[in-house]
């Protein structure tokens, strides 16, 4: 029980986010037209380390030539156990542009990690009289950083999404595979004699969730590595949504139109959320805290849980 009010996560859609190599800037214009809300230029694994130097500017530039958009448009700098974030922060804040607006702060495992960013970039935006601040998302993807992820998500009031990164993740935590989310070969019940197929992940996302919503942060399922696998990717970012993360990584162009889809809902789940209201409407005029939909209990907290599909439908139509 709480007297405080679960604050809002920030009002601007977050379905889907595109990452790219800093090292492939031939990619830069069409990620800038996809149809991704979120863009996320990559400075950290997907970039070799003889190349941080050249990735790094590649995306300086990009910054300030490509059009961007509405785009949201973040960098993932390099983790803080690296001799290369600290160069990341100071250039993209120095050099980067007003057209930057976040910045991606992988494997972070405990507060003080945001903390540490925080203290840098505030110095830089008061050193060059940046007007708008610049917003963190952060990576939960190791054993510290799930075991501290409260503390994280209450940070930094820049803190604005954080996403789970399963690769990562399971290699951090020891987990016995190879795959970067969705189903797990091995991890399954067995009930009279067949295999019935659990989800590895749920633990993880739901503790990401919870944080996230005591804090007003936007949760996000990471990367599905196996791109030709639409159907598992579907699977996955359907259970994600069901479980309150509002969106999901593209790691490759043709997961875009499948997060969108499954992040926007749908005419239906939309239409049942009125007609909830709707129903709740005339129970309250009649002096009644519970009514019956469709056969089924719907009372007060229904309201809200329909609530939750509306604003996220006109949250979505008006961006
Ligand atoms: N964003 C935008 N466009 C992309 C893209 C991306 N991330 N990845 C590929 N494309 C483009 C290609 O340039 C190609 O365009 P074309 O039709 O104009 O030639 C088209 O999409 C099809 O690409 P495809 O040949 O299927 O893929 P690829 O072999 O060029 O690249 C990956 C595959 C996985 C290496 C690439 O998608 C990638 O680098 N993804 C992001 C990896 C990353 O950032 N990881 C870090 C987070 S986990
Ligand atoms: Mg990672």
């Amino acid at each position: 029980m709480s007297f405080r009010i679960q604050p809002a996560a920030p009002a601007r859609p977050n379905r889907c986010q595109l990452f790219g190599p800093g090292s492939r800037p031939a990619i830069f214009e069409k990620m800038a037209a996809s149809a991704a809300d979120v863009i996320n230029l990559d400075l950290e694994d997907s970039v070799a380390p003889s190349d941080k130097d050249s990735a790094r500017a590649n995306v300086i530039t990009a910054l300030n030539t490509v059009d961007w958009g509405k785009k949201y448009v973040s960098v993932r700098i390099n983790g803080l156990d690296t001799p290369y974030w600290y160069r990341d922060v100071v250039d993209l804040l120095e050099q980067g542009g007003a057209r930057l607006d976040q910045i991606m702060i992988p494997k972070v495992g405990c507060a003080a990690d945001v903390y540490a960013v925080d203290a840098l970039v505030s110095a830089i935006e008061a050193a060059t009289g940046r007007k708008s601040p610049i917003s963190f998302e952060v990576i939960i993807e190791s054993a510290a950083g799930l075991s501290h992820v409260e503390e994280i998500a209450a940070s930094s009031p820049r803190l604005q999404a954080m996403s789970l990164g399963a690769a990562d993740f399971a290699a951090s935590m020891g987990m016995q595979t190879t795959g970067i989310g969705g189903t797990q070969e091995n991890y399954y019940m067995l009930h009279q004699g067949q295999k019935h197929w659990s989800d590895p992940w749920h633990w993880a996302q739901t503790a990401i969730v919870a944080a996230c919503r005591t804090h007003g942060v936007l949760p996000v399922d990471g990367p599905f590595g196996d791109f030709s696998d639409d159907e598992g990717f579907v699977a996955q970012a359907r259970r994600s949504a069901t479980l309150g993360m509002v969106g999901k990584w593209a790691i490759h162009p043709k997961q875009i139109a499948l997060a969108n889809d499954v992040f926007t809902p749908s005419d239906a789940q939309v239409s049942e959320a009125r007609e909830i209201l709707a129903a709740m409407e005339l129970a309250k005029a009649n002096g009644e805290g519970a009514t019956v939909y469709k056969g089924r209990l719907v009372d007060i907290a229904s309201i809200k849980q329909a609530e939750v599909i509306v604003a996220q439908s006109e949250l979505i139509a008006g961006s």
